[in-house]
């Protein structure tokens, strides 16, 4: 028996994060991991390794289509192996890195599945089934998500993938379907696209990306398009067959009419994901969650005294800062300190090329609250370090309040975006006027001039062409 003020079930961003934060509040905390290593979906299987194909996959492509423009002759070559072999090195340095915090901040890394059993304690098993018992004062359940699977496409990571074979496909497709056009199914769609495969995107709405600003996300289907990503939207997939080389999919319009079938090398099936609970002892607990399978949650509280849950396993967006920012509060409250995470300011990133960024509401959640808003919007192609660089596509809209000028919404779409959504967040979470933005200085000549100029155009004073 070990004795803890705190046991963390699950150690992606949400555990790691809280676990870190409770040894540097000098509590004595324990993380439960199952997996060999530490980090989650996000370091394992998810932000991390994407991004890597991501930004290795953009180099290529650059090489391939856009040196030449900027007086740069080469002839690039694909190895990869080696491509694969850099990201899996940087997922290993990250992963160990956590173990490292672990260690400085005397957090107890317990290897082993872990159950609820019984008011403050958790039963851990062992990859050799050993079993072992710990008691905490507060237990926090991270167990994140996990693809979501749909009926007659069975997922074997061999030609059907889910994103986590995406990740370790053996060669470049000639074809791939994607089924989903979210973030995975774009990130990841983008990724064999720019390496050389013809990729397919197969998604039930008439729309990419639900929930994204309806007009950023028609400028980044188009963006994609011309990339060469095609998309067959309102269709749905009824059933998948697995050959040896490659994958027959049954295809239907969603609003009737004759089947098809598609053929492709490799299918990737990215329709959303859904909480991890297995093995939990929820039940037993009594633990609620809701007809989805969440946890349902008050302030991180579960409806069973002492027992907390963050990340993906809760409502919100299954976002890696979301569930760092959920642990830290959560710490705190278990700390008896007043831990707060401000929903309003999630920023969200799509990562393609151009990559989009958004935080706060869309002109469509604005709408059907009745809020009376203005908008101010400035182009990457009117941006001069946009344009030196030979990246015009995009626009970034900022959307404030009509009476008090306080900025409600930010939606980007163009190059860097990702790395600038940050300053608007900061704004937001200050409560800033969008003139507070348009007045504050920015370097020239750099992107983030078109932040700056998109808050000017609120007050219809733009001055950058
Ligand atoms: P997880 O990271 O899923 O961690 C849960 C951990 O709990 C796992 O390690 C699991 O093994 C462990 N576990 C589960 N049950 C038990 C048990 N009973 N006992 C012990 N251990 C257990 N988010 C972003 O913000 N940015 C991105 O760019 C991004 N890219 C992504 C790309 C892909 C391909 C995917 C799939 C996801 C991506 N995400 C991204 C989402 C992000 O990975 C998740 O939101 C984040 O990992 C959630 O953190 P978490 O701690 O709640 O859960
Ligand atoms: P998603 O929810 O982003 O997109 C799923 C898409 O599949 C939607 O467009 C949906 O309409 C469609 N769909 C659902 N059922 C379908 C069906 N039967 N046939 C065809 N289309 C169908 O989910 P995705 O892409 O799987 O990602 C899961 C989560 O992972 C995201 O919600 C996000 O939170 C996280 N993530 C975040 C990233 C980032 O922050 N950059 C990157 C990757 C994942």
């Amino acid at each position: 028996m070990a004795d803890y003020d705190v046991v963390i079930i699950g150690g992606g961003p949400g555990g790691y994060n809280g676990a870190i934060r409770a040894g540097q509040l000098g509590l004595k905390v324990a993380c439960v991991e199952k997996s060999e290593r530490l980090g989650g979906t996000c370091l394992n299987v998810g932000c991390i390794p994407s991004k890597s194909l991501l930004h290795a996959s953009e180099l290529f492509e650059m090489a391939v289509k856009d040196f030449a423009g900027f007086g740069i002759e080469v002839t690039p070559s694909l190895n990869l192996p080696t491509m694969m072999k850099q990201k899996s090195d940087s997922v290993g340095q990250l992963t160990k890195g956590i173990e490292f915090l672990f260690k400085k901040n005397k957090v107890d890394w317990i290897k082993g599945a872990g159950r609820l059993a019984g008011q403050g304690r958790v039963e851990v098993t062992g990859a050799d089934g050993a079993k072992t018992m710990i008691e905490a004062r507060a237990v926090v359940i991270a167990s994140g998500s996990r693809s979501a699977p749909l009926t007659g496409v069975e997922v074997d990571q061999r030609r059907i993938v889910d994103s986590t074979g995406a990740l370790e496909l053996p060669e470049v497709p000639g074809s791939l379907i994607v089924i989903g056009a979210g973030v995975i199914g774009l990130e990841l769609g983008s990724v064999w696209r720019r390496l050389g495969a013809k990729v397919t995107v197969v998604e039930f709405l008439d729309r990419i990306t639900p929930g994204l600003d309806q007009e950023t996300a028609k400028v980044l289907q188009r963006a994609l398009t011309r990339q060469g990503m095609s998309f067959k939207l309102a269709s749905k997939v009824t059933g998948a067959t697995a050959r040896s080389d490659g994958v027959d999919l049954a295809v239907e319009p969603v609003a009737g009419g004759a089947a098809q079938t598609l053929n492709a090398d490799y299918v990737l099936l990215a329709i959303g994901r859904q909480p991890y609970t297995d093995d939990l002892g929820l039940e037993s607990a009594g633990v609620a969650t809701d007809a989805r399978g969440y946890i349902q949650t008050d302030h991180f509280r579960t409806n069973v005294p002492g027992v907390y849950a963050i990340g993906d396993v809760t409502h919100g967006p299954m976002l890696a800062h979301k569930a760092e920012d959920e642990a830290v509060a959560c710490i705190e409250i278990i700390a008896g300190r007043a831990g707060h995470v401000n929903y309003d300011v999630i920023p969200n990133v799509i990562y393609t090329f151009p990559e989009v960024a958004t935080v706060g509401k869309t002109e469509e959640e604005l709408k059907a609250a009745g809020v009376d808003y203005k908008v101010g919007k400035f182009p990457f192609t009117a941006n001069s370090r946009a344009k030196v660089n030979h990246e015009g596509d995009g626009f970034v809209k900022v959307l404030a309040d009509a009476k008090t000028d306080q900025v409600l919404g930010v939606h980007m779409i163009g190059p860097a975006v990702s790395e600038m959504i940050g300053e608007y967040c900061v704004a937001m979470e200050f409560s800033a006027a969008s003139e507070d933005v348009a007045r504050t200085c920015h370097p020239h000549p750099t992107r983030s001039e078109a932040l700056r100029q998109a808050a000017m155009g609120v007050e219809g004073w733009t001055m950058q062409a």
